[in-house]
């Protein structure tokens, strides 16, 4: 029996499997110090997990709506219109089993073979791997790190062509941490107003910042009806395994998109979305408290790194990852991450994992305990020895 030859095309996400390679090491006896995984290490919010709990005893345990339960996705449009300053309504939200879903649904409803789609490079690796999967045509924006990791908005404009069917924002930015500034999200904005393009407005990170808040480019004229926004409870409320995310798009893609979801996942389940409701109904104070653990630790990662030779760090505006360049330790970023993992006892991702564009970078999440991110300094000078012995 053959796999499908659209398999050969799938891509995936190797965080998952440097996890599995650092967890073989750990069952070995090394210890290591996880700094590859990109999930808040806070507990779901206490109010959040007795509203799951509760919800199981009041027996939300059957199918729901397809599409999710009306008063959840009200309660998402008032939130989504609040929080972007637009105006949508619960029949443009779909709620599915996290926020990769959309990316999967959306694609696979609009993208026809040849189509050309515009991502960022590097960016999370599931947006190439479903483009490929579809036999649309990727078209990678490689990031300009002096720009904060944003486009080149020159490049980009002259990647559109009339094949463009999407381009895909990421603002805050897995693996970077970059924050589209507003001026920037309107100069794209007017560069894709006349033009029959869909924008898959990745805000998973959304209320993860440092600075200035995020902005959404729906907020520019025209844009709203040409837009999805991707949003979830993985990481705002520390809920990546309960699998609770949505979308909020025009009806004649939610139609779509909740027609795919009948297809293959029925409804999500019915008292995660319970437990979400409690989540955006009630207090906001862990979101507040999580930002701000993850401010001290952003300092002390990026000031850290940028004291390591060879190593230059920019500080990143949003998510919680740090993305070193390490051009200057003559290693590859495959190279350097093995090294640290294998030696130094410290689990990264090399830029490369997130895309050729990648290339000279590591991503650090620092979704981990100060103690051990600075333990994770010490380990990685500690091994330095071994690229500054080489470069000289
Ligand atoms: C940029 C980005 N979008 C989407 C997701 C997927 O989120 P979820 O776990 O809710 O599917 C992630 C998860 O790491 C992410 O980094």
């Amino acid at each position: 029996m053959q796999l499908a030859e659209r398999m050969s095309r799938i891509g995936t996400e190797s965080a998952f499997e440097v996890l599995v390679k650092a967890r073989a090491l750990e069952r070995q006896g090394k210890h290591i110090v996880h700094l590859e995984i990109g999930q808040p290490d806070f507990p779901t919010p206490a109010h959040v997990v007795e509203a799951g709990k509760r919800a199981l005893d009041e027996g939300w345990t059957g199918y729901g709506p397809t599409a999710g339960f009306p008063e959840f996705r009200e309660m998402i449009a008032a939130y989504i219109s609040r929080t972007r300053g637009i105006s949508v309504a619960a029949d443009n939200v779909c709620v599915v089993p996290g926020g990769k879903p959309i990316m999967f649904y959306t694609m696979m409803a609009v993208l026809e073979p040849g189509d050309e789609v515009i991502y960022p490079n590097p960016g999370f690796p599931i947006y190439e791997s479903v483009i490929e999967f579809l036999g649309a045509r990727p078209v990678p924006m490689p990031l300009v790190e002096s720009r904060g990791f944003s486009f080149d908005l020159d490049l980009f404009e002259s990647k559109l062509t009339s094949r463009t069917k999407m381009v895909v924002l990421n603002s805050p930015a897995n693996p970077t941490g970059g924050v589209i500034s507003r001026d920037d999200l309107k100069r794209i904005a007017d560069l894709l107003r006349d033009r029959d393009v869909l924008i898959l407005s990745d805000e998973i990170y959304s209320r993860i910042f440092y600075d200035e808040m995020p902005q959404s480019i729906t907020q520019f004229d025209g844009m709203l009806e040409k837009t999805v926004i991707l949003d979830g409870f993985s990481k705002t409320y520390s809920m990546t395994g309960w699998r609770l995310g949505y979308g909020v798009m025009p009806l004649w893609l939610a139609d779509a998109v909740n027609l795919l979801m009948v297809n293959s996942n029925s409804c999500t389940a019915s008292f995660t979305q319970r437990a979400g409701m409690a989540a955006l109904d009630g207090p906001q104070d862990c979101v507040d408290a999580m930002v701000k653990e993850f401010r001290a630790r952003r300092d002390a990662i990026v000031a850290g790194l940028n004291g390591l030779p060879g190593f230059t760090c920019t500080m990143p505006s949003g998510a919680f990852y740090a993305f070193p360049n390490i051009t200057g330790t003559g290693l590859s970023s495959k190279e350097l991450a093995d090294l640290l993992l294998y030696e130094g006892g410290v689990s990264c991702l090399s830029g490369t994992a997130f895309g050729a564009h990648g290339e000279g970078y590591l991503r650090f999440s620092y979704a981990n305990s100060l103690a051990n991110i600075q333990e994770a300094l010490t380990r990685i000078a500690n091994v330095s020895e071994r690229w500054t012995s080489v470069a000289r």
